[in-house]
């Protein structure tokens, strides 16, 4: 009798096994992941610095993340912790705590802290939006605010996304709170604000899209040069780099390439490269997708890699497991655009990334 029961156990184990193998989307990954060597780690491997956007209550809440970020990764930004609204919620308030939180732990651990964002068009606090005053306040209202957050920071924060986003997809100037109360000077203004307040930190222009073709990525170029020209204190240039496995090479080089030749640092600060941009519902994650990630993931290395030495700022992906992007809630769609799976193990992809070097 127990034989029996065995027999019928081991045929609905198999043929339940068999059914979830064909007909459910696999969504989280499915384990398409390479072999563990531990001798290996990015922040061992690669020439330049690697960061990643961190979450703070993942790092809290989930080992495998925090043990993951504390052995891959040198360099760290606040996926959201520093940005205006987190930090500036009321006109006389300022709340520290989880930004704080995220430089200790990047002290703790020896990492490098990236600060994101002084300023940005999508992040001002209703307090802001419903600001009165003449232009001269608001001057004061944008001075104050990046310089109490890079003066609460110095010493602890080598570099700062200080305006993000302020170009739209045509290469002029995006409309904003900013741009409506301050003029365009917004933007040197707050380079030379925070270059006031800790003259140590590198200061970067932020956007996404360079590697869109050329309309939106000669305006931002535009943008940096003008202020070089200008004296602005403007150290670096962040391509986001939201990109997508489909994405022409020619593209992507062409990006970081014109990125490079304004001479300022580069950093390729927000990196993940989607699998399902046509939003694909039932999507199934294929080791034939896998193989084109990687091949995306090398390229992008490779390229950023042969850029100037003294240029390379570092390359940050936006967060460390698939099931922590941003992009699956943002899209309401299955993805994998980060080269740790759901479980932390590594990728194709990340073998892309050390390929990238060799
Ligand atoms: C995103 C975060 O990942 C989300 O958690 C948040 O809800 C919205 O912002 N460009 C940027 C980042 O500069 O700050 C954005 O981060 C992603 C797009």
């Amino acid at each position: 009798m127990k034989k029996y029961w065995l027999l019928i156990w081991a045929v609905v184990v198999a043929t339940s096994g068999c059914l979830k193998g064909q007909d459910d989307p696999v969504f989280p990954s499915p384990d398409l992941t390479i072999p563990q060597d531990e001798n290996v780690t990015l922040q061992s491997a690669l020439p330049f610095p690697i960061g990643a956007a961190v979450n703070n209550g993942l790092i809290r809440s989930r080992a495998p993340y925090r043990d993951v970020v504390i052995k891959e990764f040198n360099s760290l930004t606040a996926e959201n912790a520093m940005k205006f609204s987190q930090l500036h919620p009321a006109e006389n308030t300022y709340t520290w705590t989880e930004a704080d939180f995220l430089v200790e732990f990047a002290r703790q651990n020896n990492k490098r802290v990236h600060g994101h964002t002084l300023i940005w068009y999508k992040n001002p606090p209703s307090w802001v939006m419903n600001y009165q005053g003449d232009a001269a306040a608001w001057d004061r209202l944008l001075k104050n605010h990046i310089q109490t957050v890079i003066s609460h920071f110095k010493g602890k924060v080598v570099s700062w996304d200080v305006v993000n986003e302020a170009i739209a997809e045509n290469g002029t100037l995006r409309d904003c709170i900013w741009l409506q109360k301050l003029g365009p000077e917004y933007i040197s203004k707050s380079f030379i604000y925070a270059h006031e307040a800790d003259p140590d930190a590198l200061l970067f222009y932020n956007d996404y899209g360079h590697e869109y073709g050329p309309t939106k990525r000669n305006g931002i170029l535009k943008l940096v040069n003008d202020l070089k020209a200008q004296g602005v204190p403007i150290h670096g240039i962040g391509l986001q780099m939201h990109t997508r496995y489909n994405m022409a090479d020619k593209n992507i080089a062409d990006a970081i390439n014109t990125a490079a030749a304004t001479g300022l640092k580069v950093h390729i600060a927000e990196v993940e490269i989607s699998m399902n941009p046509d939003n694909i519902q039932d999507l199934t994650y294929s080791a034939g997708l896998a193989a084109q990630q990687k091949a995306k993931y090398e390229f992008l290395v490779r390229t950023f890699n042969a850029i100037p030495k003294n240029q390379q700022f570092g390359i940050t992906t936006w967060n460390v497991g698939d099931s922590d992007s941003w992009i699956r809630g943002e899209y309401n769609r299955p993805d994998w655009p980060l080269p740790f799976d759901d479980n932390y193990n590594r990728k194709a992809a990340y073998q892309g990334i050390l390929d990238g070097v060799k």
